[in-house]
């Protein structure tokens, strides 16, 4: 196997694949469980192309966020009409069920997560098994980092943090359309606090990103002299430590949002109601 190491060193020739006793398979099995079962829900939700919004308590969920399909106005459910097109209907209404609603937001997510520094570490090792946990060595014969395509691609995570900077503004303003009464005017749901969880967790992830780090705080040689950024620099310092831990938080966040507007829009359930 050829291994790639530091200029006038070798490698301790062991035998064994790994000298560790303890269970660093639950890690990448773990792993690997829930992000195919995430990636599983989330593609048939995407398609569905129903139960996507509660026009009562102007509720959308965030995988059709901005809804952008001809079926997004006017959207009748349980005798409430109402319009889930807030940013126009580019797509025609047949191509429901093979065009996701939010084409225009779902793709950028999805590479956005993709080319996360954690999301990188968790699938190099529960799905490439490269490698599949620290002092285990890999099965593949060669390594090149992500110093060639298609892996070098890595390096647009920055810009596809800028495009989910811009997504958080719009599932902001979905959170806030929330606050909506059944009898019209300022209303609070349990719906409403959901999706407010929820964006709030996305901010809290996006803004803990290491990109985002760099780019508030990164290039400059002297931080006396750019105090703000500085500041904001400290700030996202202080999230960015636990990052991974809002990753996989928001992959629950958003199935919760997605599954409760999804209950109430069917009609399975009731939105439970604090006021108005
Ligand atoms: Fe995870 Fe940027 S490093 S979102």
């Amino acid at each position: 196997m050829s291994t790639v190491e530091a200029p006038g060193k070798t490698r301790a020739q062991i035998r064994e694949r790994t000298l560790r006793r303890d269970d660093w398979r639950v890690y990448p099995v773990t792993t690997l469980v829930i992000f195919t079962a995430w990636v599983v829900y989330a593609t048939i939700r995407a398609f569905w192309g129903a139960a996507f919004y509660v026009p009562q308590y102007h509720y959308l969920t965030p995988f059709y966020s901005p809804c952008l399909n001809d079926i997004c106005s006017n959207v009748t459910v349980n005798g409430h009409t109402g319009d889930a097109a807030e940013f126009g209907t580019f797509l025609p209404a047949s191509t429901r069920g093979w065009i996701p609603f939010a084409a225009l937001s779902l793709p950028f997510l999805l590479l956005f997560r993709l080319t996360c520094y954690y999301y990188r570490k968790a699938y190099y090792r529960s799905f490439w098994a490269s490698p599949p946990a620290c002092a285990v060595s890999e099965p593949h014969g060669k390594y090149t980092g992500e110093r060639r395509f298609p892996l070098i691609g890595q390096n647009l995570h920055r810009y596809f943090w800028m495009a989910a900077f811009l997504i958080s503004l719009i599932n902001t303003w979905d959170a806030i359309r929330a606050f909506h009464g059944k009898d019209g005017g300022f209303g609070i749901g349990l719906g409403t606090l959901v999706l407010v969880a929820n964006v709030v967790l996305l901010w809290i992830y996006t803004l803990s990103c290491h990109s985002c780090r760099h780019i508030v705080g990164g290039r400059l040689k002297h931080f006396s002299k750019h105090p703000v950024r500085y500041w904001m620099w400290g700030q996202v310092s202080k999230i960015n430590k636990s990052h991974g831990r809002y990753a996989l938080i928001t992959l629950g966040s958003l199935v919760v949002a997605d599954l409760y507007v999804a209950l109430v829009s069917s009609g399975t359930i009731s939105d439970l109601r604090f006021f108005n």
